[in-house]
């Protein structure tokens, strides 16, 4: 009988020997009183079978036994809109492939598509497929649209290589998605404005001063928010990345002048505002109307001050308003830092770790320490940027949110 507080899974299963791990992944929810329902594909169904499948989920199997496709594109709605959450498990290289691509041609991957909650995938394969550099970079756009991986595990493969490959143990996976969904929606009804990426500053009409800013870690914590329930208006400077789909709105800008306009004219809605962007310090004093020719002599140009977003917000903000900077500092990190707190009234400071080669400015990963007025709340290991904002958006919530 289903449970009036339980949540609403499903796994979806792919060809791998795997697959009959998720018979125990199944099992683990069924008996935490969560409503499992299975999506299988066809290559999944010559490892494990339907009436297992449906004896333990106790519902329909949903595969791709359909004569018309339009029949499970009915159905992938129906299943979208029911589950709140869903688990690729195994996940092989083709499903992940699929997904990155926007390719819908079974009941599973239809179903991925028209899914706007959390994914997680938990991939299986040959050590060798998974270190492939079309299967790392799926996996990197992936996680940058906000889908959760549970990495793969080292060890012996029934394919008889020993690499990193083997699924999570199902006992992990299930530990892993049910401390997430315990600990979901805690921004709820919570508006949050997020900057992101540099800023270009035209000194001519094809010529600008930039940073190599790429994004990276704003855009992980608007998805970070937006996936925890909160209502995220992410103001970017220019970049390629795309958002996820739980973001509520995208505003691009150019300039410094543009970000901070766009930053005032939505702040008093706001709840929390996380100053991610690079912006530009100076700009210059006059854009030339024309490209400018080269000279015989230098070229000498003026900047001038941009206004300062962060310490405009800072110091307006009211009490139940939390304001989030950013900053990299080469020297003297904590002391410089803290003034930085003090100067723009900000709630927290993230200090980006300069002292690690895979931390910082157009990495995959990073690596903070985060200052209140109290001190150091927090110091991260050196990790993915969609794991940092994770953890960056968890000590905002505990050290300012919690009632
Ligand atoms: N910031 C901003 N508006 C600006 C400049 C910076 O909102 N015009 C924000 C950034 O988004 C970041 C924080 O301020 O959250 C830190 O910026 P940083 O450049 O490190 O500090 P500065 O005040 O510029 O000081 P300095 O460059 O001297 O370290």
């Amino acid at each position: 009988m289903e449970n009036s507080n339980s949540k609403h899974i499903v796994i979806g299963i792919t060809g791998g020997i795997a697959a009959y791990k998720s018979l125990s992944l199944i099992r683990l929810f069924k008996a935490a009183h969560y409503e499992v329902k299975v999506v299988a594909t066809k290559n999944a169904l010559e490892f494990v079978t339907k009436l297992t499948i449906e004896t333990l989920s106790q519902n329909k199997l949903y595969y791709d036994s359909f004569e018309s496709p339009e029949q499970y594109s009915v159905e992938h709605i129906t299943l979208a809109d029911w589950a709140d959450l869903v688990i690729v498990a195994p996940a092989t290289a083709n499903c992940i492939g699929k997904l990155t691509h926007g390719i819908a041609d079974d009941a599973l991957s239809t179903l991925l598509l028209a899914f706007t909650k959390p994914i997680f995938m938990a991939p299986a394969m040959n050590c060798n497929m998974y270190q492939h550099v079309a299967v790392q970079e799926n996996i990197a756009v992936l996680k940058n649209r906000g889908v959760h991986f549970i990495d793969p595990t080292g060890g012996f493969l029934a394919c008889g290589y020993e690499g990193k490959g083997r699924m999570e143990e199902p006992e992990n996976i299930f530990r892993i998605v049910t401390e997430f969904l315990n600990n979901q929606n805690q921004f709820k009804g919570i508006k949050a404005l997020v900057t992101a990426g540099p800023t270009y500053e035209p000194i001519d009409p094809v010529r600008f001063i930039g940073n190599h800013s790429s994004g990276l870690m704003g855009f992980a914590i608007a998805d970070a928010l937006a996936q925890q329930g909160a209502e995220v208006t992410l103001i970017t400077g220019p970049t390629h990345l795309q958002t996820g789909r739980a973001i509520h709105q995208r505003i691009d800008v150019q300039t410094a002048d543009e970000m901070f306009n766009e930053v005032m004219k939505y702040s008093d809605q706001q709840q929390l505002f996380v100053m991610a962007a690079a912006v530009a310090d100076y700009t210059p004093k006059t854009k030339a109307p024309q490209k400018i020719k080269k000279k015989e002599q230098e070229l000498v140009l003026e900047l001038t001050k941009t206004k300062d977003i962060l310490a405009t917000i800072g110091h307006q903000k009211k009490s139940d308003q939390c304001v989030v900077g950013f900053a990299l500092e080469t020297e003297n990190e904590l002391q410089n830092g803290s003034e930085k707190l003090q100067n723009k009234k900000a709630d927290f400071i993230v200090l980006n770790s300069m002292n690690n080669n895979d931390a910082g400015f157009n990495k995959p990963t990073n690596q903070v320490t985060i200052l209140s007025k109290n001190g150091v709340v927090f110091e991260s290991e050196v990790k993915t940027k969609q794991q940092i904002a994770d953890e960056i958006i968890q000590t905002v919530y505990q050290n300012f949110f919690i009632p």
